[in-house]
């Protein structure tokens, strides 16, 4: 009970995590998408909320299912669709935030062209579909980002090894220039679409700053306790 009444190590902190999967429009009916369920932002702004934050959910296509799991009267829900929709929602919405965390999966790359009218097999032949590349948000909100305020990214990988896994982790930290780097190794058979979740949270400079495995929720707690760590 002592718990369920403390005022909480994030209380009054604002945070803004995104989370689900962004989908890039090809027509009216198609997208480019991806597997994120955005259970594990989901689990991030709940934590962050019984922790006592200020929480905004930028929810990329997130199912209402999911989205369950983020009524709480200090959780606020954005709902957006493709990545360009997506970025302008975070970057307003971090200029108000102590705390930004892009769990979101967002798509690298989006079609040229987006028809109008559904494409259509009469057109014949197979259809090519060009591609640019999108903004890399996460390394635009840590570029901008007011002193004091935190930016963490997250890392999907599939490594062949260990050694490869700290590398292609560190090296991207690097780039996008964030606080905390939170590394998942995924696959067929892990971290998308899972209830269960394993990741190691690399802070400044790529020093180890955690590990935690288990339900999305437990994750979620051993992230804020880096991200409280590290304030
Ligand atoms: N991210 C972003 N904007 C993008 C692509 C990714 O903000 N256009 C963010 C993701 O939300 C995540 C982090 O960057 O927090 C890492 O995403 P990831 O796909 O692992 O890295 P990429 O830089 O896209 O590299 P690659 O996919 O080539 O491994
Ligand atoms: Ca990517």
């Amino acid at each position: 009970a002592q718990a369920l009444l403390a005022p909480g190590d994030l209380a009054g902190v604002r945070v803004v995590v995104s989370a689900g999967g962004t989908r890039e429009p090809i027509d009216p009916v198609r997208f480019l998408g991806n597997r994120s369920s955005g259970r594990q932002g989901v689990a991030l702004a709940a934590e962050a909320a019984a922790r006592g934050a200020e929480v905004t959910v930028v929810a990329a296509n997130v199912s209402a299912d999911v989205l369950a799991d983020v009524r709480h009267p200090a959780i606020r829900v954005l709902a957006v669709g493709a990545a360009a929709e997506l970025a302008e929602v975070m970057k307003r919405e971090a200029l108000e935030a102590d705390v930004v965390v892009m769990a979101a999966a967002v798509a690298d790359y989006r079609p040229v062209q987006v028809s109008d009218r559904k494409l259509t097999k009469e057109a014949g032949g197979v259809p090519t579909i060009e591609l640019v590349e999108n903004e890399d948000i996460v390394a635009a909100l840590a570029a901008a980002r007011r002193s004091g305020q935190l930016v963490v990214a997250f890392a999907a990988e599939t490594p062949e090894d260990e050694a490869e896994l700290l590398a292609r982790a560190r090296g991207k930290q690097q780039r996008k220039g964030v606080d905390l780097l939170v590394v998942n190794e995924v696959g067929w058979e892990r971290g998308f679409e899972r209830a269960e979740n394993a990741v190691r949270i690399l802070g400044p400079g790529g020093v180890g700053a955690g590990v935690a495995s288990g339900s999305k929720r437990a994750v979620a707690s051993a992230i804020w306790d880096a991200i409280v760590q590290e304030r």
